[in-house]
């Protein structure tokens, strides 16, 4: 059977693609073939060159040229695209091209504390201004709207009272680390 070829598509520090990069090492049917990001000095960019992944860097104009993006991910034979900490929104082209096979992270239990401008920090600081007493994550499915798509997996972790934004954060970092590499790996076992 072929290896499946998953593309990471990230704008930052890439510690979730680190994990994914390292579990899917050890797997014989699906590997990382591809790092995709929009900023010069994403993390993300170390990581890749560390593990000798091919990576590209797209401009703006090139993310939303779907003849091009679908040129890159076609090159490299990309099956699955997983969004982890990818700052653009994917275009409706791109989005019905992998229906079905683009899994996004999101740090935070959906349907709250989603859609556009939460991000990162945003999210922990929305979760904390708001005295939730839970946080977690959200692996979803992408559809054309932000953080909407089909929901495969959450976990939660508990929050004390005075938790700072960086507690948070911690916490909900750990059960990405921990969970995301293998729902993505048994999704794509039931695809199959
Ligand atoms: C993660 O919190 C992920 O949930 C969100 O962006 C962050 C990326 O972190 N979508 P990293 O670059 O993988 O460290």
């Amino acid at each position: 059977m072929k290896t499946i070829c998953l593309a990471i598509f990230a704008s930052g520090a890439g510690s979730n693609a680190a994990r994914l990069i390292e579990y899917f090492s050890d797997n014989n049917d699906v590997k990382v073939c591809l790092v995709l990001t929009n900023k010069q000095q994403a993390g993300v960019l170390k990581i890749a060159e560390k593990h000798s992944i091919a990576a590209v860097i797209v401009t703006k104009d090139e993310f939303y040229d779907f003849n091009s993006v679908q040129g890159i991910l076609q090159k490299h034979g990309v099956d699955y695209i997983i969004l982890a900490g990818f700052l653009m929104k994917v275009s409706d082209d791109l989005v019905k091209a992998y229906a079905g096979k683009m899994i996004n992270i999101h740090p935070a239990l959906l349907p709250k504390f989603g859609g556009a401008g939460m991000y990162g920090n945003h999210v922990h600081a929305a979760v904390k201004a708001s005295e939730e007493k839970e946080s977690g994550i959200t692996i979803h499915l992408v559809n054309e709207h932000y953080d909407e798509g089909e929901i495969l997996f959450q976990a939660k972790c508990e929050l004390a009272p005075d938790n700072t934004v960086a507690d948070i954060r911690a916490k909900v970092q750990a059960l990405e680390h921990e969970f995301f590499p293998q729902v993505i790996a048994k999704y794509i076992a039931n695809e199959r």
